[in-house]
């Protein structure tokens, strides 16, 4: 077959199934769809990714390729398509899929293409069984994978097979990883499409250690939109593609592209050193040369806000739980003469200053009494870190003061979606605080942020564990 006519066909059958595709999705109820954890992938993206092996293996030894989680099979083909295309001629496909009707698809699509592909040999088997369950002996070459994506418990089956890597609540997506990792033939590759959150979250920790032991990370794609890789589904997730790889490999290529479209791709070296941080394992993602001078910048430095003494603390007004005791005036729903004191929101702070109280439908005060001691602080000096913020701010690191002094009170609530820094042994300085909050939201500290945190939190420990380069820290004289 001539390489226009391969094209043709290739086009046309991908084009086929992404339409079928989201057809199917579209009629699918969406508690269906969630519980299967059911998003297909276009054919752009599948385009992609199966390009992105290394297609070193010998053409003329069998290849055995696995996709788990294949819907209607827009992956396996696009990589039978490039695996033709390469030469090679002897071609297993294993494919799991557990929806007995996308099955139906999968198996059609797989039908035409075995007829329209009678000279080369190729087979497959479609497995309509749980991947993570059933007893899978074979290895395999390539994997290429768009996994189901949804939480688990721990007491669920899948996630008591695969123990060995969970830590918190599991997601399925880490355990289709984990399987296809230890399903791989040495020098076997495996490429998936999947939310970001396990280069850095810490329910993945056991997960990133098993996988980074067991594989060397080969590629990282990453789309600088969030909304446009999946076109029939909105994922508020970032999504990334990796690639893993069973050999030795100390070379890592990140690359970026605006959306599943892949024009301007943007493509980066690095080694294994400059962005997986070892202890926690977890994987950076610079997606500039600006982004890699940062690394080297904080790479150099040792010193930690958590060596240099200072504690942080998450606010412990968890406000459904503590109804009884709060509110919004400090007057007419107290109608005894209990004591209250503030209780501080994110709203409270803005553009780090503290506003209270504010005129809002927040509650703005919590009762002081024995039964609410352990939910309050001291009033004293606190530098404020919002635990959340979004891709899309300015900043990821969003910061105010309490200046003890501001507010008349011996006690104060902090609600939960709040962290507080200080030192156990005295009082925050104001310039030691101002110095800190300046270093806290600089642009250099953004950026190296963004780059190991795919997510929308701002943990304590990602905080204290900020390595301080001297530079960007200057004027700070420890007092201990
Ligand atoms: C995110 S979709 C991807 C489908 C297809 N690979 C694509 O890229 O368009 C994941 C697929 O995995 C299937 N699935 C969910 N849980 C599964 C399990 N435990 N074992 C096998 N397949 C499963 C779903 O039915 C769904 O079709």
């Amino acid at each position: 077959m001539t390489v226009n006519l391969l094209e043709q066909n290739y086009l046309y059958l991908l084009k086929k199934i992404e339409k079928e595709s989201f057809s199917y999705s579209d009629n699918s109820p969406i508690s269906r769809k969630k519980s299967l954890g059911q998003f297909f992938t276009d054919s752009s993206v599948a385009n992609y990714m199966s390009g992105l092996f290394s297609f070193k293996k010998s053409i003329d030894k069998k290849l055995k390729v696995l996709d788990c989680g294949a819907g209607h099979g827009i992956l396996a083909l696009a990589l039978l398509y490039k695996l033709i295309s390469k030469g090679y001629k002897i071609i297993e496909l294993t494919l799991y899929e557990i929806d007995d009707k996308a099955v139906k698809y999968l198996n059609d699509n797989l039908k035409l293409f075995k007829e329209r592909h009678n000279s080369i040999e190729f087979s497959y088997t479609i497995i309509q069984k749980n991947f993570i369950l059933d007893n899978c002996s074979d290895k395999f070459d390539y994997i290429i994978s768009n996994p189901p994506y949804f939480k688990l418990n721990k007491s669920d089956l899948e996630a008591k097979k695969m123990e060995h890597v969970v830590h918190g609540q599991p997601n399925i997506y880490m355990l289709f990883m984990t399987k296809s990792s230890e399903l791989l033939h040495n020098d076997g590759e495996m490429v998936f499409i999947t939310p970001r959150s396990f280069t850095s979250g810490t329910y993945f920790k056991k997960f990133r250690e098993h996988l980074l032991d067991n594989l060397s990370l080969a590629h990282i794609h990453i789309f600088n939109s969030r909304k446009e890789h999946f076109k029939n589904e909105s994922i508020l997730q970032e999504t990334i593609i990796t690639k893993f790889i069973k050999a030795p490999s100390e070379n890592i290529t990140i690359t970026s592209s605006e959306d599943s479209q892949f024009s301007l791709i943007n493509s980066l070296k690095v080694t294994k050193e400059m962005i997986i941080k070892r202890g926690r394992n977890v994987i950076g993602i610079p997606s500039s040369q600006e982004d890699i001078e940062v690394l080297k910048l904080f790479g150099a430095s040792q010193q930690t806000f958590r060596d240099m003494g200072y504690r942080i603390s998450t606010g412990k007004v968890v406000t459904f739980r503590s109804r009884a005791y709060i509110s919004i005036d400090k007057q007419n729903l107290f109608s005894s003469n209990k004591k209250s004191v503030p209780l501080l929101w994110m709203q409270n702070f803005k553009k780090e200053k503290l506003v209270f109280p504010l005129d809002s439908k927040k509650e703005q005060y919590i009762q002081d009494l024995d039964e609410t001691k352990s939910l309050l602080i001291k009033n004293e000096n606190y530098i404020i870190v919002k635990r959340f913020s979004s891709k899309e701010q300015h900043r990821r690191i969003n910061i105010g003061y309490i200046f003890k002094d501001k507010l008349p009170y011996d006690y104060l609530g902090l609600e939960n979606h709040l962290n507080y820094i200080y030192r156990e042994e005295r009082q925050l300085e104001k310039n030691e605080m101002k110095l800190f909050g300046s270093f806290l939201t600089s642009k250099k500290v953004d950026q190296y942020f963004r780059i190991f945190n795919g997510n929308t939190q701002v943990n304590a420990t990602d905080i204290l564990n900020l390595p301080i380069p001297a530079e960007l820290f200057k004027g700070y004289k420890c007092q201990d």
